[in-house]
């Protein structure tokens, strides 16, 4: 007997969107060792942790040292002080969750993945391109049908729920990866209320909300009406708190998602339990002061600069008079491409005149052909250097 491997691997592109990416850097390193490179394409940050978040950490190993303080294994849905800090955060901004609909996991990507268990293998996935390439990646790997749904610069990037968007599974991110585009109230509620009406649960990918400014945009899907029948978001402390490599992300789902008489919160406690042992005691205790007054404080700072930085970009582009979108309310700006010109030329042309790294909007889905990501999460110095040098070409 040969043992038959999962084939819809074979339905997947070569390598992922950003190992594609990481493999054309390589080839130009090995060409050109020791010039640098000026990195504005994945949205990694620049910044260190913040000094509320490492004493914390550094308290956190103190206490591994210690017999009386010393943590084993961890619940497997979050640690409680940390559930109810996530929790607390939530209702300042007026938002009253039960510590137990909020999970605690180890980011978002691991998570928008792993809920694939949540849903029959049949299901459909909704996803609207340009889109996060992890999304329907996951969904090729499960098998599941994929429905595309184009959006599209005419309508900013934020197209309006319609007949052709039906699916088991609809996925929306606010502010959007890669576009930068967010939704307002009405445009959002317009899909809560298509999600009720069709029975469908929205995937609500909320990463980049702390880049939002004010409270007139919705941070989070359960600011909506109707939310709690429909929706699970998931954040993510990577983009917010700089965790990318530290890693730490949470989930919300309500006790109101119900599909088939089965409560999907108490479907993803069953799972959690059984596929993980919970993320490690020290990275919540880190975690968990973020979302006190100083990490909140501090984390904040840091997002100023990574905003300056946007800032610069829009007003180069401005200047130059490149339509773009994104970047008030975004770490990200999508730009459309100069002349015509096809996104990966463009990334092939920065890379190899002026050293410069962006994401071609291709890597994002067809509808991304022509456009570029920018990403404001470099130092300041890095960015202002990368665009002068943008400006040369
Ligand atoms: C991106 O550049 O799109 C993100 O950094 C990828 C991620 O968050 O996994």
């Amino acid at each position: 007997m040969t043992t038959k491997p999962n084939m819809h691997y074979a339905d997947l592109q070569e390598s992922y969107l950003f190992r594609r990416i990481a493999q054309r850097i390589e080839a130009y390193e090995l060409d050109h060792p020791g010039t640098h490179l000026y990195r504005m394409g994945i949205g990694d940050v620049s910044l260190p942790l913040c000094d509320a978040v490492i004493r914390a950490l550094h308290a956190a190993v103190d206490d591994q040292a210690s017999t009386e303080r010393f943590h084993g294994y961890m619940p497997e849905c979050g640690a409680p002080f940390l559930r109810e800090a996530i929790a607390a955060h939530y209702r300042e901004r007026g938002v009253v969750l039960e510590t137990d609909e909020v999970f605690v996991s180890s980011g978002a990507s691991d998570e928008l993945g792993a809920m694939l268990d949540l849903f029959d293998a049949s299901s459909s996935a909704m996803v609207i391109e340009p889109a996060y390439p992890a999304y329907v990646d996951a969904n090729v790997i499960a098998g599941r049908p994929v429905v595309h749904v184009p959006a599209r610069e005419e309508e900013g990037f934020l197209p309006e729920p319609n007949e052709s968007a039906r699916a088991d599974v609809l996925y929306l991110c606010s502010p959007n990866n890669p576009t930068g585009a967010v939704f307002n109230k009405t445009q959002l509620q317009a899909w809560v209320d298509f999600a009720n009406a069709c029975g469908s649960v929205i995937l609500f990918d909320a990463a980049y909300e702390a880049f939002i400014e004010g409270d007139e945009l919705p941070h989070s899907i359960f600011e909506l009406e109707g939310a709690r029948t429909c929706a699970i978001e998931i954040c993510s402390l990577s983009k917010t708190a700089g965790f990318t490599g530290t890693r730490l992300g949470y989930t919300v789902i309500p006790r109101e998602l119900v599909r088939a008489g089965m409560s999907l919160r108490d479907m993803w406690v069953r799972n959690r339990t059984t596929k993980t042992n919970g993320v490690s005691y020290i990275i919540q205790r880190g975690a968990a002061a973020v979302f006190t007054p100083e990490g909140q404080r501090q984390t904040r700072e840091h997002i100023a600069v990574y905003k300056r930085n946007a800032r610069v970009l829009m007003d180069a582009l401005d200047e130059a008079g490149v339509w773009y979108c994104g970047g008030r309310n975004a770490p990200y700006l999508w730009m459309r491409c100069p002349d015509g010109m096809g996104s990966w030329d463009l990334f092939d042309r920065l890379l190899h005149e002026v050293q410069v790294i962006g994401t071609p909007g291709e890597g994002f889905g067809s509808c991304g052909e022509g456009y570029f990501r920018l990403t404001a999460f470099g130092t300041h110095e890095n960015t202002l250097e990368a665009l002068s040098r943008i400006r040369e070409i």
